[in-house]
């Protein structure tokens, strides 16, 4: 099994960094292919609680190589903060490597996330305002810096005089706001580039090198399907592709080394930030849910909007990342409710469908049809087995399976590495690969 690719399937926190850091131990290679410090990956280890933004949620164990790939977008100061938090907690980061094709997040770009975000006042996306889609921008439109390209000094300073011209007209006339001083940005990214410099690698190779030896590699994804630029609800969606096919172009591997393609769903949905959800739930069950499963952004703080399971999202979802496995996530979550539901189709003007239509306003539309189940009101959090959860929980978990269309693998009871059943082995774990031990949980 060379590559197995973790996608969020559904608007992101979906708990990918507990599916990770849980499977991380069975392979030799985690590489992070999409998006940037707009993620919020907490990971529960025996090392303590951590919330990791744009290192790769492998970094806990000592053989596993964790890879910033070149499909992300880096802000400097913010890995250079992480490696050093992680540092002080004693986690060694030497393993870690950053693609030299991945892009920089520039002062301006978070700049302009913040001024886009304000401009368009009550239409705003909830971007997290850490300048992902202005980087993302730069990328397509050819302005992007690279993190290679603070390896040489003078190329670095030529590149980003050009740019910084374009950027400082946009920021003064369309904006009315103050240019930034080019060699104010110069010296400070050339003091980063110093310090990034021993982990900046051509990852192509190192990846290559290490499917044919016939190691494991896993591809960690961030956000989630529904926030695909493609398929996700334009606009309000992020700026690189959490998908399966992003995976492969974002870590650099061909396509046919992903042999499995891993869904991260929860028990329920949620969401943060603007556009259509049709399984919003704004009563008590709602913000129920959001208390019991701590529903605040990693990253911003922000409270995530929750709700029912969505069956016709999770069927998209399944559909264009082709899932050959899912782990359910964060089913304690739900344990104190007295009636449980799965959203199974859509009423679009009195019509049913059941595919999730492309347009935002039809999607606004659309009102969930459910079934309802009742709750289990059980506490799951020290179950191991499957066969040991209540009835209740496993004719939920048994509908929702088929609607998703793939087995689930994974069952998520709490937060911690251990509080997991692990109905099949999604990898199994590799000779020769160093096993951390865990105290809480030996038998993991
Ligand atoms: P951006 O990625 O910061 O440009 O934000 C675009 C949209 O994606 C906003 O609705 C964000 O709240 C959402 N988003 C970005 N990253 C995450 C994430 O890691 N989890 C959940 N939502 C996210």
């Amino acid at each position: 099994m060379p590559a197995i690719a973790v996608i969020g399937a559904q608007w992101g926190d979906e708990g990918k960094g507990k599916i990770v850091d849980l499977l991380a131990e069975r392979v030799s290679i985690v590489v992070r292919f999409s998006g940037g410090d707009n993620a919020g990956h907490t990971v529960v280890n025996p090392q303590g609680e951590f919330k990791l933004h744009i290192i790769p949620s492998g970094i806990f164990y000592p053989h596993t190589t964790c890879i910033i790939g070149n499909g992300t977008v880096v802000n400097p100061a913010i890995l250079l903060d992480e490696i050093e938090q992680l540092s002080g907690r004693g986690v060694d980061t030497s393993r870690l490597i950053i693609s030299d094709r991945a892009h920089l997040i520039m002062p301006y770009h978070t700049l302009l996330d913040g001024l886009e975000e304000d401009k368009r006042g009550s239409g705003a996306l909830g971007t997290t305002r850490r300048g992902i889609g202005p980087a993302f921008t730069d990328k397509a439109a050819r302005l992007g810096i690279r993190t290679g390209d603070l390896l040489d000094k003078k190329t670095f300073r030529e590149r980003l005089r050009t740019v910084l011209e374009y950027k400082n007209a946009i920021l003064t006339k369309v904006y009315d706001s103050q240019p930034l001083s080019p060699d104010e940005i110069y010296q400070q990214y050339c003091r980063y580039g110093e310090q990034l410099a021993p982990y900046v690698r051509e990852t192509t190779t190192i990846l290559d090198e290490a499917l044919r030896r016939g190691e494991q590699v896993l591809l960690e994804g961030a956000q989630g399907a529904m926030l695909d630029p493609d398929f996700g609800t334009y606009p309000y969606i992020t700026s690189s592709s959490p998908l399966a096919g992003g995976a492969s172009v974002g870590a650099g591997l061909g396509p046919t080394h992903i042999t499995h393609v891993l869904a991260v769903f929860k028990a329920y949905c949620s969401r943060v930030g603007g556009g259509p959800m049709p399984t919003e739930l704004k009563d008590d069950t709602g913000e129920s849910i959001r208390q019991k499963g701590h529903e605040y952004g990693t990253t911003t703080g922000r409270a995530r909007r929750c709700g029912w399971f969505d069956g016709v999202a999770a069927r998209l979802a399944t559909r264009i990342n082709g899932f050959t496995k899912a782990a359910i996530t964060r089913l304690d979550v739900l344990d104190h409710l007295p009636k449980v539901k799965l959203c199974v189709a859509y009423s679009l003007d009195g019509k049913e469908i059941d595919y999730f239509p492309s347009s935002i306003s039809d999607l606004a539309r659309c009102q969930p049809l459910y079934e309802e189940f009742p709750g289990w009101q059980t506490c799951t959090n020290d179950i191991r087995k499957i066969e040991q959860l209540p009835a209740e929980a496993r004719q939920y978990l048994k509908r929702l399976e088929e609607l998703i269309n793939c087995p689930i693998s994974i069952v998520s009871v709490g937060q911690k590495r251990g509080q997991t059943i692990e109905v099949k082995p999604v990898i199994k774990r590799s000779s020769g690969t160093a096993n951390l031990p865990d105290p809480e949980h030996p038998s993991h």
